[in-house]
């Protein structure tokens, strides 16, 4: 999944040059795709990944395209494993601009159906790692003029996902709450609500098959799954200067579907539970 040459972006190509990103979760999907784009707007990038190879694959992809990449290994859940992978991170690049938290888990549950450590597993991930990260990166981010970006969900209540939902929720609370107390140091923190974006782990986990992509389709104002495109473009904004007066702002870029609250997702959810007692019948 290469990006657009610059050349072609709506951004101007320097956009982010002589500057430096963290990117959590980089190493595919929508975080590989901004990690993409900064890069090709002159932004320096680390990727961080729990599997290292997957990180420095991702990063050589980058480097190959004339940009410049590291792959680092930590699990979000663990702090100390934060602290050496950051402190690799600025020892090749210096201190960060932006600082990106994508690094997400997820799959489709229902409350009654995921054990105790399932939930907290993504909460781990999602909220606690969020934090771990932005907690690690602080003493080497920049002020004033630093960003924090973190990818979150939904925004709204989706059931087979209350443990996405409720670590998500946290992220929400941490970027606004964030937001106030850093902005007399200058740093904005925002984050995105993705739609259901092509060609990630996540769609291929909660949409596998064409039936499903279908119901997925009809959540979607637009009509359409979003692309990775769409969300490094919302991410360029949002850590550039033309963001210059944005902080604290949840971002949905999901072609209108946080607009319709969760019910086109409870829809989703009754036909589901039709067909499974239907099932059950035949
Ligand atoms: N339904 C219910 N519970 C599930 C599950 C599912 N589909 N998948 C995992 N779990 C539970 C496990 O059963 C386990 O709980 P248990 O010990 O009580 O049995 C718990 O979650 C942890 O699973 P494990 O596989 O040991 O965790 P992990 O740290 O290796 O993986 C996950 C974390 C579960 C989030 C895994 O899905 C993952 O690594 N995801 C990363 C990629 C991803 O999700 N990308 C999408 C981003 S949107």
């Amino acid at each position: 999944m290469t990006q657009p040459h610059p050349a072609s972006s709506t951004f101007r190509p320097d956009l982010l040059a002589g500057k430096h990103a963290l990117i959590t979760g980089g190493g595919s999907g929508i975080n590989l795709g901004i990690a993409q784009s900064f890069a090709a707007h002159g932004c320096a990038v680390t990727i961080l990944g729990r599997n290292l190879e997957k990180a420095q694959n991702a990063a050589a992809g980058i480097s190959a395209d004339g940009g410049r990449a590291l792959g680092v290994s930590a699990d979000v859940r663990d702090f100390a494993a934060m602290q050496a992978a950051v402190a690799q991170a600025v020892e090749v690049h210096g201190d960060f601009d932006i600082v990106l938290a994508g690094a997400a888990g997820n799959f489709p549950a229902p409350v009654d159906g995921i054990s105790p450590n399932g939930f907290k597993t993504v909460v781990e991930i999602d909220l606690i790692g969020t934090y771990h990260t932005i907690k690690a990166a602080a003493p080497h981010l920049k002020t004033p003029g630093g960003n924090v970006l973190s990818i979150s969900a939904y925004g709204v209540p989706v059931p087979m996902q209350a443990h996405v939902v409720a670590a998500k929720a946290g992220v929400d609370a941490l970027t606004q709450t964030l937001a106030i107390e850093w902005g007399l140091r200058g740093v904005r923190v925002n984050a995105i609500i993705p739609g259901p974006i092509d060609g990630t782990e996540g769609m291929a986990r909660l949409a596998p098959d064409e039936k499903t992509r279908g119901q997925f389709t009809r959540t979607v104002p637009l009509g359409r799954f979003g692309v990775p495109q769409d969300i490094a473009n919302a991410a360029l904004f949002l850590v550039s200067d033309a963001a210059s007066y944005v902080t604290g702002v949840i971002l949905p870029v999901d072609g209108g579907q946080n607009m319709l609250g969760g019910a086109p997702q409870y829809q989703m959810y009754l036909g589901m539970q039709a067909a499974e007692q239907a099932k059950q019948k035949s």
